[in-house]
């Protein structure tokens, strides 16, 4: 089969090298992949929110399937594009994918059914939002509605903060569109997990638990990033809790998109936080995450392009999917600066034998490749023990090179302790 992947990143990179496993995937091409990605599939020079020419493509070039793994092309519509020319995709057409497309949506589907969330109020006037901050709990948290590559959500620890938030999302729209409209939710507090799952509308299968670490620097300190740093399993996530997520969450949220005649197939990603009062949504995604996908697939024993392709068909409850009984951990090795100013062009020196090493933000120059954005590669090792696995990862970080290399030391510490 003729596959492409849209989408540049760590998680596409982790995906290709996966499906290629697969002896039905003849050849893999990557809309518009990186310099890191050239080594494993080819890689085609459009934008992942270029629908036109990706579908163009796929009809130029007999194309058999289609992954496709951000959330915009989702959010905007690739699926139906290329469903529509007769290729089958992996992920949720444009009506599911709302559920990472609109906060305002998400929170609402899950008040209408009932599922843990936040509290929270939505707003599309400035002066309302605005007059209720007076007497809104503090801290509080302030989402735009739409994507916002990842930095629409603040946390205001003071009610200035809070207004400050909401003058810059709403009246400057500083995420353009996207701050339309806001909502305001409750302050809450507990341990974070990632729970990806694999959907095809009426099963879903959870997949191995994650921990992200979402913050710049050392000990959670810093701006928010896309991510620096991931393990899996999450040792927060008992076989208790998840039992609890999929009678109280996972399971509810298939059946309320059904309901809505929003039907989602493809991976349904649960942000999680384990909060006092029981487990509760934080946000959904509509696709992998990133860096997550990073220490998700390497543990995954079951083969992931029969898994997608069942999700695709409908046929997810034949399948036995298995994770090997393992730790993994991630190390984002950055460009120093990132996420504010950082400088690029910088050519890297690592293990392109390695199959857990995951290029990002790296072109190709000549035969070098060099750096060209903010999260550059994301190193992976896999091991019996979580501290075997952070100790090999970090070996693995010491020996890549590049100028102006940033990472956080303390990938996993607090996954330690917890165990
Ligand atoms: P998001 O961009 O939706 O992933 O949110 C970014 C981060 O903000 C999450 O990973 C949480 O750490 C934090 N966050 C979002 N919503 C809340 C909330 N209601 N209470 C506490 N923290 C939150
Ligand atoms: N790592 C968080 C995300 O992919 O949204």
């Amino acid at each position: 089969m003729n596959v492409i992947v849209i989408g540049s990143g760590g998680r596409e990179h982790a995906i290709i090298k996966k499906i290629k496993e697969n002896s039905k995937v003849k050849t893999v091409y990557a809309l518009p992949g990186n310099g890191g990605i050239a080594q494993d599939a080819t890689c085609v020079n459009i934008g992942a929110k270029d629908i036109d020419k990706i579908v163009e493509f796929a009809a130029q070039n007999k194309i058999d399937y289609a992954v496709v793994a951000p959330d915009d092309p989702l959010v905007l519509g690739a699926v139906d594009a290329l469903n529509a020319i007769g290729v089958p995709c992996f992920g949720p057409d444009k009506a599911a994918a709302i559920i990472e497309g609109s906060k305002v949506f998400s929170k609402n589907l899950m008040k209408k059914y009932n599922i843990p969330t936040a509290c929270y109020e939505v707003f599309s006037d400035v002066d309302a939002a605005l007059k209720y901050l007076e007497s809104a709990p503090i801290p509080t948290v302030i989402k735009a509605d739409g994507l916002a590559l990842g930095k629409g959500v603040i946390i205001a620890q003071t009610r200035q903060e809070a207004v400050d938030a909401v003058n810059s999302i709403m009246k400057d729209r500083v995420f353009g569109e996207s701050g339309s409209k806001i909502v305001i939710e409750e302050f809450l507090t507990g341990p974070e997990v990632s729970v990806l799952s694999f959907c095809d509308g009426k099963t879903i299968i959870p997949m191995i638990s994650s921990m992200d670490h979402k913050r710049a620097l050392d000990n959670d300190m810093g701006l928010n990033t896309g991510g620096m740093g991931t393990v899996a399993p999450n040792p927060y996530y008992t076989p208790e809790i998840a039992k609890t997520c999929m009678e109280t969450i996972f399971l509810p949220t298939v059946k309320a998109m059904n309901a809505e005649n929003r039907t989602f197939k493809g991976c349904l990603y649960f942000g999680l936080m384990l909060t006092q009062n029981g487990p509760k949504v934080i946000e959904f995604n509509c696709r992998f995450g990133d860096p997550e996908t990073q220490v998700v697939l390497p543990l995954l024993k079951s083969d992931l392009f029969d898994i997608m392709l069942a999700c695709t068909n409908g046929t997810l409850s034949d399948m036995n999917i298995e994770f090997y009984d393992n730790y993994a951990c991630c190390v984002v090795m950055a460009s120093q600066g990132y996420p504010k100013k950082y400088e690029t062009g910088f050519k890297i020196d690592y293990d392109k034998n390695d199959p857990n090493i995951f290029v990002a933000g790296a072109k190709l120059e000549g035969s070098d490749i060099i750096t060209s954005g903010g999260r550059v590669l994301g190193i992976t090792a896999t091991a019996e023990t979580l501290k075997q696995a952070i100790t090999l990862a970090y070996s693995k970080v010491e020996k890549t090179q590049f100028e102006n290399k940033y990472y956080r030391k303390d990938i996993g510490q607090s996954a330690l302790k917890a165990l």
